[in-house]
């Protein structure tokens, strides 16, 4: 048996029940088979639930970049390993080989290492998603640095936030950036998120749009000289399979942002097994994540998954309706692309359109296609189905979180069959159980419960950066010596699972994190407001999109309600990014809350969604006759 693939439904048992009653054996052989290795482990797992200390393959040395590229160039040295392609559909695509690659990474990290960059120092990424975006994660991996992207989308006061918490001393960003029509001041926002940021001693600038932009001196750099003149040859840092390979912010659902860290060993070997189940890859498949790096499905599933298979993968700087609705179905055909992957809010947003715009195009190249980031609708599921699989693709609905490192849950392609709205079987090595309230494991079907994963697989986050307690505190305390997801889910009579969607103040938006809390405290620093409760609703396009309810301090009730409004998602922009802004803001009287002084959300959401049919038990409220001027008032 291939244990780098599994083929079919009784193998995927097999492999299964092997990885719940031997992990360790499971995991060692696809350590053992596929990747070069400095030295191997001693041990290939240590760990303790209760102080989530995890360690996958102990004192193993590696470098994930040396699997990435250098293991690839004897046989694929001239195959493309990415394709760029650009915003304007008129700009030349670039295709960057395996040599190539190595070359550019090689000169990357001889830069960074001339800048004074040392392993273990982490470096802040902020890019558009430019080639330099890839082949930088990759420079930092090759000397040992700590890779920390923050999504090119986020605000000044975001970007500062993640730079101060990792403590990086150096930033790589462009000029600027183009998205659709539009083109962004990326160097202007990194200027200002780095005026509260002294750490920060080193600015290199890549250069996209040729915008004049202002160059501190001392401080910023052009990136391209020093890349010209820099050597291709590179020698990899050795690393530890626990060391870490990179941060990645991800909201919570209270306070600042969390930085998970992933580590180098689990984190390759988690990564390359999925991607080549997940999307049924072989050799010579185009494949195709739309996804931006700044994300961790961007991490895993354009960069190090592909990347460690020998793929071919695409990255794409621009968006689903630039210049028109056709451009993915555009470069499925231009590229011919065997495995293309997106997200539910953009087939939906596409899916609004006229059929037209697939229609105008071939996509017979297609093979698997893939869904990420929320659960995705029925009706979405269906028009995926008929319109781009064109009933001949397996829609592989894949499961997984930042946290998780690599897809969790997921139907294999072609071995699992698909059920709409169902992400199916876990993967080998994941052991998901489902827990009720009083912590029990739930054994029944069709019951909604919590999610959790009872035994640790390598692609987990180790730790949050700097916190480890917060990092037991989220996920490892509900359900003791268990990780909890966060996430609700129901499982079938064949034990397939669905995911129902978060059952903390965490709602996702356009298939984006947001923690409530964190907006929360950005409206409340507006000098109008009292305070503020943020709670999701529904929505067409976007999954969920967010309703804020909003009290006033005197200065606010004689002021102009439009105007307030516009300043209040301006805020939020400003504060977090243009992704967090309310879809509706209902000014009220007051907020309704239990006698400990707690906002009872419950309420709050319901009457966001417009269902008035049963509050559930107000007795505890401090002011119920609230509820009903809320609800009367409420913005349709
Ligand atoms: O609620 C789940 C949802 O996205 C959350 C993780 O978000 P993030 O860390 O940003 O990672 C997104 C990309 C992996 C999960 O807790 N989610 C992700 N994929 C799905 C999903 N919900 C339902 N179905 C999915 N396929």
């Amino acid at each position: 048996m291939n244990y780098y693939k599994v083929e079919n439904l009784e193998q995927y048992f097999k492999m299964y029940n092997k990885s719940v009653r031997e992990p360790r054996k499971f995991w060692e052989r696809i350590a053992d088979e596929n990747f070069t290795w400095y030295q191997r482990w001693d041990k290939v797992l240590e760990y303790d639930m209760s102080k989530a200390e995890i360690q996958w393959f102990v004192n193993g040395k590696l470098n994930i970049t040396k699997n990435c590229i250098d293991r690839h160039l004897n046989k694929r040295g001239d195959k493309t390993a990415i394709i760029f392609e650009p915003n304007d559909p008129k700009e030349k695509a670039q295709h960057i080989t395996y040599n190539e690659l190595h070359q550019r990474v090689c000169k990357m990290a001889n830069v960074l290492r001339e800048q004074g960059v040392k392993k273990g120092d982490r470096v802040c990424i902020y890019l558009p998603m430019i080639p330099e975006l890839a082949v930088s994660l990759l420079a930092c991996a090759r000397i040992g640095a700590i890779h920390s992207v923050v999504f090119a989308g986020f605000s000044a006061t975001a970007l500062n936030s993640r730079i101060v918490d990792c403590d990086a001393k150096f930033v790589i960003t462009a000029d600027g950036s183009y998205r659709g029509n539009k083109s962004i001041d990326l160097k202007g926002i990194v200027d200002e998120a780095l005026e509260k940021a002294p750490m920060v001693q080193t600015v290199l600038v890549a250069k996209r749009t040729n915008t004049d932009v202002p160059m501190k001196e001392g401080r910023d750099k052009w990136l391209q000289p020093l890349l010209d003149s820099a050597s291709s040859n590179n020698v990899a840092e050795i690393m530890d399979s626990e060391n870490p390979l990179f941060i990645l912010y991800t909201s919570g659902s209270t306070g600042k942002p969390k930085g998970m860290v992933h580590t180098t060993g689990g984190y390759m070997v988690y990564t390359a097994y999925t991607f080549k189940n997940v999307f049924r890859y072989e050799e010579n498949d185009i494949y195709w994540c739309t996804a931006d790096i700044g994300w961790i499905t961007g991490h895993s599933y354009i960069v190090y998954g592909p990347l460690l298979n020998g793929a071919t993968t695409v990255m794409f700087e621009g968006i689903p309706n630039y210049p028109d609705f056709g451009r993915f179905w555009e470069i499925v055909e231009k590229h011919k692309i065997t495995q293309f992957y997106t997200a539910p809010t953009a087939i939906r947003s596409l899916a609004k359109e006229s059929t037209e715009w697939v229609e105008k195009h071939d996509l017979s190249s297609l093979k698997v296609i893939g869904s990420v980031g929320e659960p995705i609708n029925e009706e979405a599921w269906h028009w995926y189905n008929n319109h781009i699989g064109q009933k001949r693709c397996p829609i592989t609905d894949t499961w997984w979180q930042t946290e998780t490192g690599g897809v969790m849950i997921a139907p294999l392609p072609f071995v699992t069959p698909t059920k709409p709205t169902y992400a199916t079987f876990p993967l080998p090595g994941v052991q998901a159980v489902l827990m009720d309230e009083k912590r029990n494991e739930i054994e029944d079907n069709q019951v909604v419960g919590s999610l959790c994963i009872k035994f640790p697989w390598p692609g987990i986050a180790r730790t949050i950066w700097g916190d480890h307690q917060r990092y037991i505190d989220t996920y490892f305390s509900a359900f003791p010596g268990k990780y909890f997801t966060g996430d609700g889910a129901l499982r079938d009579e064949v034990g397939y699972y669905r995911i129902t969607g978060r059952v903390d103040d965490v709602v996702i938006v356009s298939g984006h994190n947001l923690g409530t809390a964190p907006i929360e405290d950005a409206i409340n620093e507006h000098p109008a407001v009292a305070e503020s409760a943020i709670v999701g609703f529904p929505h067409d396009i976007k999954g969920n999109a967010l309703y804020g309810f909003i009290t006033l301090k005197e200065t606010g009730l004689t002021r102009d309600q439009n105007n307030l409004r516009n300043e209040i998602n301006q805020h939020i922009s400003t504060h977090i990014g243009p992704i967090a802004k309310l879809d509706k803001i209902q000014f009220v009287a007051g907020l309704p809350k239990t006698r400990s002084g707690k906002i009872m959300r419950r309420i709050l959401r319901k009457i966001a969604e417009g269902d008035f049919s049963n509050f559930g038990d107000t007795s505890t409220l401090l002011n119920p006759e609230i509820v009903d001027l809320i609800k009367d008032d409420r913005i349709e």
